[in-house]
């Protein structure tokens, strides 16, 4: 099938693109390379592929993307607690106004997978299910969720609501949870770590993109409802993360009570419904942590006033 990927060029975009093409669905991205990324390079010597550098918030580029595709993935969005947080305006009108202008400008043939996310649940006790109320405690959440309602409203939508990814893309996000934990144990030896309780859920990357695949291939089946996309099994405290780091990383972990995350999620979530619609991801954290360790010996962050570079 033909299939528009918004924010295509991005950390998880550039791991779904490729395995669209592999699959054999035409792929047109729509992206503003926000972050000057040429992370579809090797994409371009594919017929099948198409990119057009555009802004989600600008209707004429959101309806030149849309015409003619049989399915969209919507990901483009200021992504992260932190990023909303620098400027809550841009992330109010790509989260939610460039939303509401990609609902727009489709059809209603034209099915719709969104990509929102389990921030939307914020700090909760216990196991949430999709059923759980939201209860956004960032920009980020708040505008995911918006965005989500809109759609739900609107129909022949899959809402998908990710667990926090990790592992590597062509373009790398060193703001993730585990990559950022990680790089740190690699780069610097050591880790500061705060609210060591906190419970989070993860999911590796490249079954962020498996989990696209399978909504827009089983579309009809999945339709016009919300998952919780992730695994059980990779719910984890954020010392737990540390820790599985630790066992193969020598690095020091030194615990304070100073610090806070701008992202307050603390929550653990269940992924039956998910699993029962025939998905579930491959990829486990030992697995991540061994590709980042390995990952990372390619990539090197220049301090100007260190004498050695790690
Ligand atoms: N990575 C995660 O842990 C995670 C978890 C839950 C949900 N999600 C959702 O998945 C989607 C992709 O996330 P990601 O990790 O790949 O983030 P990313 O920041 O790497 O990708 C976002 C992409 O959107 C593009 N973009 C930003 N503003 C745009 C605009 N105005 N017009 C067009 N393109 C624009 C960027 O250039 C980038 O390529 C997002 O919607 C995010 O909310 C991600």
């Amino acid at each position: 099938m033909e299939v528009l990927v918004t924010g295509g060029a991005g950390y998880v975009g550039s791991i779904l693109v490729p395995e669209l093409l592999e699959r054999g669905h035409g792929v047109r991205v729509l992206d503003n390379l926000t972050y000057g990324q040429d992370s579809l390079i090797s994409c371009f010597w594919n017929r099948s592929f198409g990119f057009i550098k555009g802004d989600v918030r600008d209707k004429g580029a959101v309806r030149q993307a849309v015409d003619g595709v049989d399915m969209i993935i919507h990901l483009a969005a200021i992504v992260g607690a932190p990023a909303c947080r620098t400027d809550p305006k841009l992330a109010h009108e790509v989260n939610y106004v460039g939303t509401a202008n990609v609902n727009e400008a489709r059809s209603s043939s034209q099915g719709l997978v969104f990509a929102s996310t389990g921030s939307n649940y914020g700090a909760v006790e216990g196991l949430c299910t999709e059923e759980t109320p939201l209860n956004p405690l960032s920009v980020y959440a708040e505008t995911k969720a918006a965005a989500e309602s809109l759609l739900v409203q609107g129909g022949n939508v899959v809402d998908y609501r990710f667990a926090t990814a990790f592992g590597l893309s062509p373009r790398v996000r060193l703001d993730l949870m585990v990559n950022d934990f990680v790089f740190q144990a690699v780069k610097n030896g050591f880790l500061l770590l705060y609210e060591r309780h906190f419970r989070r859920t993860f999911i590796h990357v490249r079954d962020m993109a498996a989990s696209l695949i399978h909504a827009i291939e089983h579309f009809e089946a999945m339709k016009d409802e919300v998952y919780n996309v992730g695994s059980e099994g990779l719910n984890y405290t954020k010392e737990e993360v540390a820790r599985a780091i630790q066992r193969k990383v020598d690095y020091q972990i030194y615990f304070a009570d100073i610090g806070a995350d701008p992202d307050r999620r603390d929550y653990a979530v269940s992924y039956a419904k998910i699993r029962k619609a025939g998905f579930e991801p491959a990829i486990g954290l030992d697995e991540g942590i061994d590709e980042l360790v390995g990952g990372y010996a390619m990539i090197t962050v220049r301090n100007p006033y260190a004498n050695v570079q790690r």
